[in-house]
């Protein structure tokens, strides 16, 4: 496996690989590597000849008071994990070689796609990652692209941008990895303490909740998020930011009684660290 920091690198590899007819599979990623990414990687590997790992900590994505500086960097546990799951290249480029100019040209999906659920507390965040997402696209040239249904938003939003720009590639949603106790794998699960830990449990704990009241029979959206979130607050260390439903795809309305594939979709904060988790409800 190749570690490479550049655009002109990375662009070497695509074409030697593109010159060999080999099919091409990316997966983006920030880095600080687990068990989700690593599935990310063993799907990307299975289904393409040549898989491109970029690691790169997003700097347009983060908003003023979050944790870019925290966020974990961990390049050298990376790229062993990437090597051992069969990336061919690791890119990890620095913020001037992604942003080399003042960072003024930017791809964006508007409408409530991008403004419900994070985009409430985050408004620059899905610019941020559809711009660098467009950048990576256009530099690896992927057949396929990988994306964990953790980041259930990010996904309805890359999927319309794939659309609408008419990206030639695949995007490919693999299922969310969770730790034995249920806790959605993050790299943001670093930051918390034992105790906080022990506290989000309650994120999985609830939403598997709401699926059995859904499976149940129960199609009133209202009542299971009133259900999850009455849930969550008996946590006291929980700070809810959102329970909400979407229906999919697209993050549209729900509709009253519940039709088709919905999202609940949940965002808690456990002392500063803020994660989200959610469970897709559709009829069998
Ligand atoms: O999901 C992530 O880790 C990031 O948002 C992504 C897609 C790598 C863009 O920076």
């Amino acid at each position: 496996m190749k570690l490479v920091h550049t655009v002109v690198e990375l662009r070497e590899e695509v074409a030697q690989a593109k010159a060999q007819g080999l099919t091409i599979g990316l997966v983006p990623t920030m880095g600080a590597l687990h068990e989700g990414h690593a599935s990310l990687i063993a799907a990307a590997n299975k289904e393409n000849d040549f898989v491109v790992v970029s690691v790169f900590v997003n700097p347009t994505q983060f908003g003023p008071n979050e944790d870019l500086d925290a966020y974990p960097r961990t390049l050298e546990a990376d790229c062993k994990l990437a090597e051992k799951m069969g990336a061919n290249v690791v890119f990890a480029p620095s913020p001037k070689e992604m942003y080399p100019s003042s960072d003024d040209t930017w791809v964006e999906v508007t409408g409530d796609i991008t403004k419900v659920l994070c985009g409430r507390t985050r408004p620059i965040h899905f610019r941020g990652v559809t711009t660098v997402v467009t950048k990576l696209f256009n530099l690896a040239q992927p057949d396929r692209a990988y994306f964990g249904q953790k980041d259930a938003q990010q996904v309805e939003v890359l999927k319309r941008m794939v659309k609408d720009l008419f990206f030639p590639l695949t995007l490919r949603v693999m299922p969310i990895i969770r730790e034995a106790d249920g806790l959605a794998k993050s790299s943001r699960n670093t930051y918390l303490s034992a105790e906080e830990h022990t506290a989000a449990l309650v994120l999985s704990r609830s939403l598997k909740a709401a699926k059995a009241m859904y499976e149940a029979g129960e199609r009133d959206a209202a009542k299971i998020t009133a259900a999850v979130t009455a849930d969550i607050e008996k946590e006291p260390m929980s700070n809810i930011d959102y329970v909400e439903i979407y229906a999919l795809p697209g993050l549209e309305p729900v509709a009253t009684p519940m039709v088709g594939s919905n999202l609940l979709a949940v965002a808690v904060k456990f002392g500063t660290t803020r994660l989200i988790d959610n469970v897709v409800l559709e009829e069998k």
